[in-house]
C-alpha cells in the first residue's frame, strides 16, 4: 500500500506520541480514517518530521507546584471621540504585542513567547452590552518570526513581510473593518484601531491573531487573550462575579528541553506545514500544571478552548458534575449537570463549580484520565449562599422553515492535480476563488456542512451567532458516486448543552451539521473556516459577504 503524504500527517500525533511524547496527549485530528477515501499518493510524500531537538516530557514535570495565573484586566488609557457615535467619547485601550520571555513551569527555563502586552494570555478587556470601546492594536513584534513559515500556503508566499499580525475578537458582532480580516494584517511598527459596539449579549469572547497564511503560529507564539461581555440579565442572576469569576484558557504546547516552542514540521524543508498540531503540555492561563487556591464556596470558570488543534475532555477528578451555564455566546438556556465537557478549538463553556463541600481538600481538573490544575480548598470562612438560578435566559429558537436560503457546503481534503500538497477545503473552493456565500443583512439561512472528511471539523463564522438544528448521517459513495445527499438515519437533535447560541460548531464526519442565523451586523466581507488553525492557514477558510438589507 502506498503511504500518503496524508496518511503520514493524519497519523503525526501518534507518531510523535509514540516517540520522545508521552501518550497522555490524545491527538484531536488522528482519528481512524473510516470516511476518507485513499488518494494516489505522491512518491516523494513528506512526512512529519522527528523532531531534531528533544521535546520535554510531561512526564518528567512537577504537578502543581505553580500558582495559576490570572491574566490582567485590560484598562483603557484614554477617551476618544469616534465618527461612529458622534459627541461622545469612548475608552480606548492600546494593546501591544510584543515578544517575551516567561516561564510556563517552575522547571522549566523561561521560554519566548509573543503576547498581548507581554502577557500569555494577553489581558482580559472588559465590556458591557451596548458600551462601545475602542482597542488600539499595535504591532511591535521582531521582524523575524521564529517559527516555521511554509511560503506554499496562500497569503503567506515569499513576497510578503515574514511578521504580519491582525487581532480578530472571536465571537464579537462587528463592523467589517474592525473584524481583523485575515488580509488586514499589518507589519511591526503599524497599528490599528478597531471599534467594538458590543450590541451584544454577555458572552465569554476571545481575542486572537488572524494574519492570513500564518495565524497557526502567531496563535502559538501566544497571541491569544479573553474578552467578556456582561450584561445587566446576567448580572441580576446571581452568578459568581469578582474573584470568583475566573477565565480559564486552555492550550496545549510542545516545549524543547531549553523551553523554547516547538511547532511540528514536515519532513520537507520547503513545505513546513503540518495538518495538525498536537502539544504534549496542557497550559491553563499560560501555566502547566498549575494549581488554584480557592475558597469553599462557588466559582464560575470561563473556559476556553484556544489549541491549535487539540480537543479538551475535561471532567473533575471528585467525580461531581459541573453546572454549565453557557456556552459560546453566552448563557444557555437553563443550568446543565454535566460529567464531562468536551470543547474543540474556539469553542467555550461557561461552568459553576461548588467547593462549599471540600474545604481543606483538593481537586483536579481533569482532561481525559490526567490531572492539568489542582483546586486547593481552602478551610476559610468565606462561604456564600447564593443558589444557581434553574432558568437562565429565553433563547427562542430560529424556525427554518422562515429561512431565506438553504446552503449545502461540503467540508473536504483534496491533493492537488499534480499530487503535490494536501489542501483543506470548504465547499470545493480556494480562498481566492470568488465569494459565494452573500447573506443579506437580517436575513435568515440555514448552512449545512456535509462532511466528507475522516475527521471532525470545527467550523466556525464571523460576526453571527447560530443554532445548531441537527446532524444527520449521510451516504458517502452515494455523495461522491452523483453528489447526491442520500441520508441514511434520522435526524440527531443537538445535545441541552448545544441548544445555547453558538458561533463554532463540530462537523462531525459521515454527517450533515446543521445550523441557523440570522445575520445581524453591519452589511461587509467577513470569513468562516475551521478553526482547527492549521486547516484555516491551508484554504479551509474562505470569505463571505453579507449584502445590505433590501430597502
Ligand atoms: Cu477564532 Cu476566525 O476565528
Ligand atoms: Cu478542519
Amino acid at each position: 500500500m502506498t503511504i500518503t503524504r496524508r496518511a503520514f500527517l493524519r497519523g503525526a500525533g501518534s507518531l510523535i506520541g509514540a516517540g520522545a511524547l508521552a501518550d497522555l496527549w490524545r491527538p484531536a485530528a488522528a482519528s481512524v480514517t473510516t470516511m476518507a477515501m485513499p488518494m494516489a499518493g505522491r512518491t516523494s510524500a513528506a512526512m512529519l518530521a522527528a523532531p531534531k531537538v528533544p521535546l520535554i516530557n510531561p512526564v518528567s514535570l512537577a504537578r502543581f507546584v505553580d500558582p495559576l495565573p490570572i491574566p490582567p484586566t485590560a484598562r483603557a488609557t484614554e477617551q476618544r471621540a469616534h465618527p461612529a457615535f458622534p459627541g461622545r467619547k469612548l475608552p480606548c485601550y492600546r494593546m501591544q504585542m510584543r515578544a517575551f520571555k516567561m516561564r510556563l513551569h517552575r522547571d522549566v527555563p523561561p521560554t519566548s513567547l509573543w503576547g498581548y502586552d507581554g502577557s500569555f494570555p494577553g489581558p482580559t478587556i472588559e465590556a458591557k452590552r451596548g458600551e462601545p470601546l475602542l482597542v488600539e492594536w499595535a504591532n511591535a513584534l521582531p521582524t523575524q518570526h521564529f517559527l516555521p513559515i511554509d511560503h506554499n500556503l496562500h497569503g503567506a508566499e515569499k513576497s510578503h513581510p515574514e511578521v504580519r499580525a491582525v487581532t480578530h475578537v472571536h465571537g464579537a458582532r462587528v463592523p467589517a473593518h474592525a473584524d481583523g480580516y485575515p488580509e488586514d494584517w499589518y507589519t511591526p511598527g503599524q497599528s490599528k484601531l478597531y471599534l467594538y459596539p458590543n450590541a451584544q449579549d454577555a458572552a465569554t469572547l476571545w481575542y486572537h491573531d488572524h494574519a492570513m497564511g500564518i495565524t497557526r503560529l502567531n496563535i502559538y507564539a501566544g497571541l491569544i487573550g479573553t474578552y467578556i461581555v456582561r450584561d445587566p440579565e446576567e448580572q441580576a442572576l446571581g452568578l459568581p462575579t469578582g474573584d470568583c469569576d475566573v477565565p480559564l484558557i486552555l492550550c496545549d504546547r510542545l516545549l524543547a528541553q531549553d523551553g523554547q516552542l516547538y511547532y511540528p514540521v514536515s519532513d520537507d524543508p520547503d513545505a513546513p506545514w503540518v495538518m495538525q498540531c498536537n502539544g504534549n503540555l496542557p497550559l491553563c492561563n499560560g501555566k502547566i500544571f498549575p494549581y488554584f487556591e480557592v475558597e469553599p464556596r462557588k466559582y464560575r470558570f470561563r473556559l476556553v478552548n484556544a489549541a491549535n488543534t487539540s480537543f479538551f475532555d475535561l471532567s473533575l477528578s471528585h467525580g461531581q458534575p459541573f453546572q454549565q451555564i453557557a456556552s459560546d455566546q453566552g448563557l444557555l438556556p437553563k443550568s446543565l449537570e454535566r460529567a464531562r465537557i468536551e470543547l474543540y478549538p474556539a469553542e467555550r463553556a461557561d461552568v459553576v463549580v461548588d467547593f462549599a463541600e471540600l474545604a481543606g481538600k483538593t481537586v483536579q481538573l481533569r482532561h481525559q484520565s490526567q490531572g492539568i490544575l489542582e483546586f486547593r480548598v481552602r478551610d476559610g470562612a468565606k462561604r456564600d449562599a447564593s443558589v444557581l438560578p434553574a432558568t437562565l435566559r429565553d433563547v427562542p429558537r430560529i424556525d427554518p422553515a422562515g429561512a431565506a436560503q438553504h446552503r449545502v457546503m461540503t467540508l473536504n481534503e483534496t491533493d492537488d492535480a499534480n499530487g503535490n500538497a494536501l489542501q483543506m477545503l470548504l465547499d470545493g473552493k480556494r480562498w481566492f476563488d470568488p465569494v459565494s456565500e452573500n447573506p443579506r443583512q437580517h436575513s435568515v439561512e440555514t448552512w449545512s456542512f456535509v462532511n466528507l472528511t475522516g475527521d471532525a471539523h470545527p467550523i466556525h463564522l464571523h460576526l453571527v451567532r447560530f443554532q445548531v438544528l441537527n446532524r444527520r448521517p449521510f451516504d458517502l459513495f452515494a455523495w461522491n458516486a452523483h453528489r447526491e445527499l442520500k441520508f441514511t438515519g434520522p435526524a440527531q437533535a443537538p445535545e441541552p448543552h448545544e441548544m445555547g447560541w453558538k458561533d463554532t460548531v463540530r462537523a462531525d464526519p459521515g454527517m450533515v451539521t446543521r445550523i441557523a442565523m440570522r445575520f445581524e451586523g453591519e452589511p461587509g466581507r467577513y470569513v468562516w473556516h475551521c478553526h482547527f488553525l492549521e486547516h484555516e492557514d491551508n484554504e479551509m477558510m474562505r470569505p463571505y459577504d453579507v449584502l445590505p438589507a433590501h430597502s
